[in-house]
């Protein structure tokens, strides 16, 4: 009775300080009602309840913005792109290599390192096939960590295993900050790549990005960052983390899918052999060989994904009229509510509780799988994403098979966390919890 008594004390407090931070957020001109009706989808109803959608770590919902960005591309001025001497052609080339810039001081680069790919893992790919099989030779080394997303593991074992390279993994501690140290103490004289995540997708973590590319320089290795979890929550300045790699994909930074960015550094571009060849990336092609375009086009054979690329640049002036630390702020104080309410929960667990952490909430319960919670939790509207998350090293290491996780945009409320909260209830009621 006494522990019942607290809960609703404490869940009462957390639900009025959930209207004054919301009212405090208005005050300080991040007016999250308005930012959320910028987003058609989130208007939606899910099963007769409105959509509560926890899943922006997965992808995230689109403007307005940029669903106008996509309709008028395709129905005004929409061409292929550096082949065409019309007038729709050079409005469309205009338009792509006009996101290519956007994206460029988005980041602060040349967009000569801005290159387009088809997504993050396109990206990885592109340099494990390119710089790996040109670089890498028996007995290298590749250091990553366990809380890698797939895409950042298995790209380096396909080049790891046709040239005999071994693949060294860091170990982390979900409650704590990750420590650079453990990377350089991995570090030996093979080490030749660094690669590592900005935010983890499971924890949330952030990493020292800075510190790691330092311990990558120092060793003469490169270093690799999928952004993609961590460009979305703040400013990302290439130039000041000194990283030789960057990589995001655009649907999680509110633009379109098939879409993704690779930033390399030039010095390293310039020497790297394409990945696929194709049209728009040579200068001459003969019947035996062919020689090839200088940054970015080398390593944009084919046509490319011109309107994605172009709404991207859309969604990128969307976030920048936001401000991109604004909406990081927004969320870190969203997700410091929803860890303290779902921990508050008996029988819940929240993994990964790092100071820094942001962006996602992973969680287990006692009396429910992930996929049921998830399952159970649809019907009250509410979208989470329930699995491995793409992290089966991570799951492993803490005998794991899945979490739940609930992940935040720009639009997220802190009565979100208060929906979620009582969609739990709901899964330990169904269960007998
Ligand atoms: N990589 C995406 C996620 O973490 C799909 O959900």
């Amino acid at each position: 009775m006494i522990l019942f008594l607290l809960k609703l004390r404490l869940a009462c407090f957390l639900y009025w300080n959930n209207y004054k931070k919301e009212e405090f957020d208005i005050m300080k001109n991040y007016n999250v009602d308005k930012i959320k009706a910028q987003f058609p989808a989130l208007n939606r109803m899910v099963w007769d309840k409105p959509l509560v959608y926890l899943d922006s770590a997965a992808s995230m919902q689109k403007p307005q913005k940029v669903l106008d960005a996509i309709q008028s591309s395709y129905s005004f001025n929409y061409s292929n792109v550096h082949r065409g001497l019309h007038k729709l052609s050079e409005e469309a080339t205009s338009d792509y290599e006009g996101a290519r810039k956007k994206i460029a001081n988005f980041i602060n680069c040349s967009d000569k390192e801005v290159i387009f790919t088809s997504g993050a893992t396109a990206a990885i790919n592109l340099i494990a096939y390119s710089w790996g099989l040109k670089n890498l030779l028996p007995g290298d080394e590749i250091i990553i960590t366990i809380a890698e997303h797939h895409a950042n593991i298995v790209p380096w074992q396909i080049i790891a295993q046709q040239k005999g390279v071994k693949i060294i993994a860091a170990n982390i501690i979900p409650d704590e900050d990750f420590n650079s140290e453990i990377i350089k103490s991995l570090v030996t004289e093979n080490t030749k790549i660094i690669a590592f995540p900005h935010v983890s997708n499971v924890l949330g973590t952030v990493f020292p990005v800075k510190e790691i590319c330092k311990i990558a320089k120092d060793c003469g290795a490169i270093s690799v960052v999928d952004g993609c979890q961590g460009i979305i929550h703040g400013k990302v300045d290439v130039e000041e983390l000194d990283c030789d790699f960057y990589c995001f994909s655009g649907h999680k930074l509110y633009g379109p899918t098939g879409i993704g960015i690779l930033y390399g550094k030039s010095d390293i571009l310039i020497d790297m052999p394409p990945f696929l060849g194709g049209g728009d990336m040579i200068d001459i092609v003969k019947i035996q060989n062919s020689t090839f375009a200088d940054p970015p086009a080398r390593f944009e054979a084919g046509t490319p994904p011109i309107i994605q690329a172009i709404a991207l640049g859309h969604a990128i002036d969307w976030v920048v009229e936001v401000g991109i630390d604004e909406i990081g702020k927004h969320e870190k104080k969203i997700i410091s509510y929803g860890t303290e309410l779902l921990d508050s929960i008996d029988g819940v667990k929240v993994f990964g509780k790092a100071p820094s952490k942001t962006g996602v909430i992973s969680f287990t319960m006692d009396c429910a799988h992930s996929h049921d919670i998830a399952t159970i939790i649809d019907r009250e509207g509410i979208a989470v994403r329930a699995g491995h998350h793409c992290a089966q090293p991570l799951m492993d290491a803490f005998d794991l098979v899945s979490t739940t996780r609930a992940s935040v945009g720009a639009y997220s409320k802190y009565e979100d966390f208060d929906k979620l909260a009582a969609g739990l209830t709901k899964v330990k009621k169904i269960f007998g919890a």
